[in-house]
């Protein structure tokens, strides 16, 4: 395998012209008949980087402080909705899930405050993605649930992700926090979900080994119920 570069710090020009390539595909996204975006600002894609502790050690207006550190997803979110209206765009975030080395100081601080400015802008959805339970949560990070923790604080339609079965799916949205729920690796395994949710039939159980990778297998051969 070859050696990762050493990842430097994006030129302000830079920055400007990713933000411009963020609203571009999202025109182009919508013009190929995608019904909207989710930006990406979870799991450490470039957002997060920018948001991280961990990942942003700039010393401009991208860095240091927590409003510095969000204002390039924050830059984002309010060129999709300038390209593409509010009513097409959402936003993904996973403020407690440490994937590709990403960390927070005091990630309620963090998600308080970017959380706080997104409610501030007119668009339709911030996915939450809970952390993954086969990460563990840094020992500083706080303990409850995540939706009670930061979802309360959103004020868009919330939707809740990560390792929801039909049960703790449905508990959740009689909570109230949640109006939707996000199946990753469910649907993968079951291409007609809704129906076997409704039915209360047996699932499929996805396949781990070929979830990530590998040929169509795994993909698109999952079987349907009998109609
Ligand atoms: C096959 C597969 C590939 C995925 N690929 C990515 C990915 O490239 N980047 C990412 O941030 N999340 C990825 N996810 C996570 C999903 O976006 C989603 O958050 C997750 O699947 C929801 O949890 P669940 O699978 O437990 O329902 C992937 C999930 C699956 C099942």
């Amino acid at each position: 395998m070859k050696e990762y570069e050493t990842p430097r710090e994006l030129a302000l020009p830079e920055i400007r012209q990713i933000i411009a390539n963020y609203a571009q595909a999202a025109q182009n996204a919508v013009a190929a008949g995608f019904d909207g975006v989710e930006l990406h600002a979870a799991n450490g894609y470039l957002p997060q980087q920018f948001l991280s502790d961990s990942a942003n050690h700039r010393a401009d207006e991208y860095g240091g402080s927590i409003a510095n550190k969000a204002r390039f997803t924050l830059e984002v979110m309010r060129a999709l909705i300038a390209a593409v209206g509010g009513g097409k765009v959402g936003i993904k975030i996973s403020p407690l899930h440490p994937y590709a080395g990403i960390a927070f100081d005091d990630p309620l601080a963090t998600y308080t405050y970017l959380i706080n400015e997104l409610n501030q802008l007119d668009f339709t959805f911030v996915e939450l993605m809970k952390r993954s339970p086969m990460f563990p949560l840094l020992p500083h990070y706080p303990q409850g649930d995540e939706i009670e923790i930061f979802g309360k604080l959103v004020s868009h339609t919330l939707v809740a992700g990560t390792a929801y079965t039909r049960e703790s799916g449905e508990a959740e949205l009689q909570k109230g926090i949640a109006s939707l729920i996000a199946y990753g690796s469910l649907f993968l395994a079951n291409p007609d979900l809704p129906r076997r949710f409704e039915q209360n039939a047996a699932l499929n159980a996805p396949d781990r080994p070929t979830l990530f990778g590998g040929g169509e297998h795994g993909y698109i051969d999952y079987p349907f119920l009998p109609a």
